[in-house]
């Protein structure tokens, strides 16, 4: 499964990549404005610290709009995934865009049948946000089970693009569904690599290193 970072935090993104832990990038006009940058620079210097695809939301409601602000977006650079909602409009711009040869990321699923349908508009990806269906008492792995059953009963090429994702349990799930990607924020990220009896392993093993009065590093 692939790992996105979601977020616009540039620091963050860097950490991240350098590590060799982070796919890809998503970000929607709320992480930007958390950002506090400028939108097209940041997507920008973004780019450049993944090979991976970076999604950039466009903002229009209306498919003519759209399409002119995903004009101005791929521009940007190669690895420029357009975001687009799952909405009428969202949908024949996807349609479009793949048409062209670029990558279109389907956002703001929350049901199977919106899933359907940005498969057959041609989505690279779809995004369906499991935080904020667990948060309004629906449970969001639910979803990606129904969709991953779907995509597989036709063969469908989009990418499950896990989203929203909260905790490492939803990473843990989405993984064991087979979803193809997750999106989360870089500190979920880190928590996965959390686990107590490792820490304990850890202090065990140098509490009985430090007996042999030994070091490694010698010159
Ligand atoms: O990429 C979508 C994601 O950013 C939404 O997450 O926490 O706002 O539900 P959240």
């Amino acid at each position: 499964m692939k790992f996105f970072a979601d977020t616009a935090d540039i620091p963050a993104i860097r950490e991240l990549a350098e590590a060799g832990l982070v796919d890809g990038v998503t970000t929607n006009p709320s992480l930007i404005a958390k950002s506090g940058a400028d939108f097209l620079e940041v997507t920008r210097e973004i780019c450049g610290l993944v090979d991976g695809p970076v999604s950039a939301e466009v903002v229009a409601l209306d498919h003519a709009t759209m399409l002119r602000e995903a004009e101005v977006l791929r521009k940007i650079a190669d690895n420029v995934c357009i975001k687009v909602p799952l909405t009428i409009d969202g949908l024949k711009t996807c349609r479009a865009l793949t048409g062209e040869g670029t990558m279109v990321n389907v956002t703001l699923c929350f049901s199977a049948n919106q899933a359907l349908l940005a498969a057959k508009a041609g989505a690279t990806f779809v995004s369906p946000f499991v935080g904020r269906h667990d948060d309004n008492g629906f449970d969001g792995m639910s979803l990606i089970s129904d969709i991953r059953l779907i995509y597989d009963n036709y063969a469908f090429d989009t990418e499950i693009l896990v989203a929203s994702v909260r905790h490492a349990t939803h990473v843990l799930e989405a993984a064991r569904i087979g979803a193809d990607v997750a999106t989360m924020p870089p500190a979920v990220i880190k928590t996965l690599a959390n686990h107590v009896l490792t820490d304990k392993g850890l202090e065990g093993f140098a509490t009985d290193w430090g007996t042999t009065g030994q070091t490694i590093l010698r010159d």
